[in-house]
C-alpha cells in the first residue's frame, strides 16, 4: 500500500505551494486538497501565463492526473463555478480530471455575510479575514448545521438551505451592524449560488475516503497539497489571528480521511523571507523601506484579495516550530530571488522573551512578549533568476541554505528562483523528483 506525500506551507500562507504542487505533479496520480476553500489563492506560471486557483487543486493542468476535493475542504459554488469556466476558456477539462467530496461543506451566500458581519463588529481587532465565509462554514461544520456536497443531491436540499438562512439572518442581525447587506445584494448572491450549485451537480461526487485509499492501495502516488500555512492554523498559529481550520499534516488525516501510518514525505514549503496578510502578529516584520522593497520585487500582493502583503525577515523559532508541529521530512526553499538586492541579510535566531533569549515559538508572540534577535549574514547580490543548477549558485546563497538546513536539521531539497514552473532547482536526490 502506498503511502500520501503532503506539501505545506511553514509560515502565513503564500509561500508558492500553487508553483510546487504543479512542478511535482507529474511524478503524481492524485492531488488532493484537504483544507480552506477560497482564502487561498494558489499561483502557478508556466509557458508566460500566470493562473490564480482557490478551491480547485493545483494539479489541474496536467492530463493524466485526477484532483481530489477532500471532505475536509468548504467550497463556494459560486467560486468553484467560475474557477471551473475560467478554466474552461484555457481548454481544461476540469470535470474529467476532478472529482469531489460528498462530505466538503457548503459555504452559502450567508455565511460570506456573517463573515463581514463579525468582522465588522470586531473594529480595530478584526482578523482580516479574506471575507470569503470560511469561518462561518467550518463554525457551522462543528456546531453541527452544516450543508454538505451530499445535500445538494437531497430532496430535502431546498428545505434545508432556507432553514439555515433563516438561521444565519438571525444570527446577523444579533450583530447590530447596519447596512451588512442589502436585499438586492443578497437576491443576486442567491441567484449566483443557485447556479453555482447546479454545475457542482454535475461534477464527479465520490466518497473521497474510500476512494483514496482504495488508490493507495492499487499503488497509485498521492500528493495532499496544503493551503494557508502553519502560522495561521487553528489550534497552533497566532490565535485568534489564523484562519479556521487544520493547516497542518494533521488536518491530512482528517480532511482526507487517511490514517496517520499512511503519511510519507513532509514537504514543508517557506519564503527565503516571511510575509503575512490580515492583522495578527509578525514578530520579524519590517515597516520600513527594506519591507517595502521586498513587497515590490516579490510582488508581495495577495492572490484572492489584492491586499498588499507585511514583508520581514526569515523567523527561524517560527519556521522550526511549524516543522516540529509537521513533521516535516523535507524543506523548500521559494522567491530566494527575491532578496537579490541586498548586501547583507538578516535572519531571526531567537526571540528576547521576559530578557531571556529563547528559540522557540511561546504562547504569544505579540511585540510586548517577544522581540526579534538577528544574526547578519551576507547578501549574494546578484540575480538568480536565470540559474539552471545547485553548481551555478553564488557561495552567499550557499551559506545561507546551509546555515537554515543546520539550525532546523532537515534537508532543503529543493529552491525557486522565480514564479515560472522552470526556475527551480533541484538540490538532492531525496527532492522526489529528478534534477
Ligand atoms: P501559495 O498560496 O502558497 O500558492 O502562494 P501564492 O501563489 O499566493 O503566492 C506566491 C507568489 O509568489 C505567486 O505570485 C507566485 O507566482 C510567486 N512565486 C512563487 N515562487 C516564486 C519564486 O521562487 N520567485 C518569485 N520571484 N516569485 C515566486
Ligand atoms: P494560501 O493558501 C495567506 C489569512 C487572512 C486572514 C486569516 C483568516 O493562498 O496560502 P480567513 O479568510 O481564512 O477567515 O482569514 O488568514 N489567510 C491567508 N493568508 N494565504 C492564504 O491562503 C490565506 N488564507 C487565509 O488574510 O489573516
Ligand atoms: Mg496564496
Amino acid at each position: 500500500m502506498n503511502k500520501t506525500d503532503i506539501l505545506l506551507g511553514l509560515q502565513w500562507g503564500d509561500e508558492g505551494k500553487g508553483k510546487l504542487v504543479d512542478v511535482l505533479t507529474p511524478h503524481y496520480d492524485i492531488i488532493a486538497r484537504f483544507q480552506g476553500g477560497p482564502n487561498a489563492g494558489h499561483t502557478l506560471e508556466f509557458e508566460g501565463t500566470k493562473h490564480v486557483l482557490h478551491t480547485i487543486p493545483s494539479g489541474i493542468f496536467h492530463e493524466h492526473v485526477t484532483n481530489l476535493v477532500g471532505n475536509g475542504v468548504v467550497i463556494d459554488p459560486v467560486i468553484f463555478a467560475k474557477e471551473i469556466v475560467g478554466l474552461k476558456e484555457k481548454n481544461v477539462d476540469v470535470a474529467g480530471r476532478m472529482v469531489i467530496s460528498r462530505k466538503a461543506h457548503i459555504i452559502l451566500p450567508t455565511h460570506r455575510l456573517l463573515d463581514r458581519a463579525s468582522e465588522a463588529s470586531k473594529g480595530t481587532s478584526k482578523i482580516g479575514s479574506t471575507l470569503k465565509g470560511i469561518g462561518p462554514c467550518y463554525m457551522d461544520k462543528t456546531g453541527r448545521n452544516g450543508m454538505r456536497v451530499g445535500d445538494l443531491l437531497d430532496q430535502q436540499f431546498e428545505s434545508k438551505y432556507q432553514a439555515l438562512k433563516g438561521k444565519h439572518l438571525q444570527l446577523i442581525q444579533g450583530f447590530g451592524i447596519a447596512d451588512v447587506y442589502t436585499s438586492e445584494e443578497l437576491a443576486e448572491m442567491e441567484a449566483a449560488f443557485y447556479a453555482g450549485v447546479d454545475v457542482l451537480r454535475q461534477l464527479t461526487i465520490v466518497d473521497s475516503e474510500h476512494y483514496i485509499n482504495r488508490a493507495m492501495k492499487d499503488g497509485k502516488k498521492i500528493l495532499a497539497e496544503g493551503a494557508q500555512g502553519s502560522l495561521l492554523d487553528i489550534d497552533f498559529g497566532s490565535y485568534p489571528f489564523v484562519t479556521s481550520s487544520n493547516t497542518i499534516a494533521a488536518g491530512a488525516c482528517t480532511g482526507l480521511g487517511i490514517a496517520p501510518s499512511r503519511i510519507g514525505e513532509v514537504i514543508g514549503i517557506f519564503k527565503a523571507y516571511c510575509t503575512r496578510v490580515g492583522s495578527g502578529p509578525f514578530p520579524t516584520e519590517l515597516d520600513n523601506a527594506i519591507g517595502e522593497q521586498m513587497r515590490q520585487t516579490g510582488r508581495e500582493f495577495g492572490s484572492t484579495t489584492g491586499r498588499a502583503r507585511r514583508c520581514g525577515w526569515l523567523d527561524l523559532p517560527a519556521l522550526r516550530y511549524a516543522c516540529m508541529i509537521n513533521g516535516v521530512t523535507q524543506l523548500i526553499m521559494m522567491k530566494a530571488d527575491v532578496l537579490s538586492d541586498f548586501d547583507e541579510l538578516q535572519v531571526c535566531t531567537h526571540y528576547l522573551f521576559n530578557g531571556e533569549k529563547i528559540d522557540y515559538l511561546p504562547y504569544d508572540i505579540a511585540p510586548e512578549y517577544v522581540q526579534p534577535v538577528y544574526v547578519t549574514v551576507p547578501g549574494w547580490n546578484c540575480d538568480l533568476t536565470q540559474l539552471q543548477a545547485e553548481s551555478d549558485f553564488p557561495t552567499a546563497l550557499s551559506q545561507y541554505i546551509a546555515f537554515i538546513e543546520s539550525a532546523l536539521e532537515i534537508p532543503i531539497t529543493v529552491v525557486s528562483v522565480g514564479p515560472d514552473r522552470k526556475q527551480t532547482i533541484i538540490r538532492s536526490d531525496r527532492a522526489l523528483i529528478p534534477a
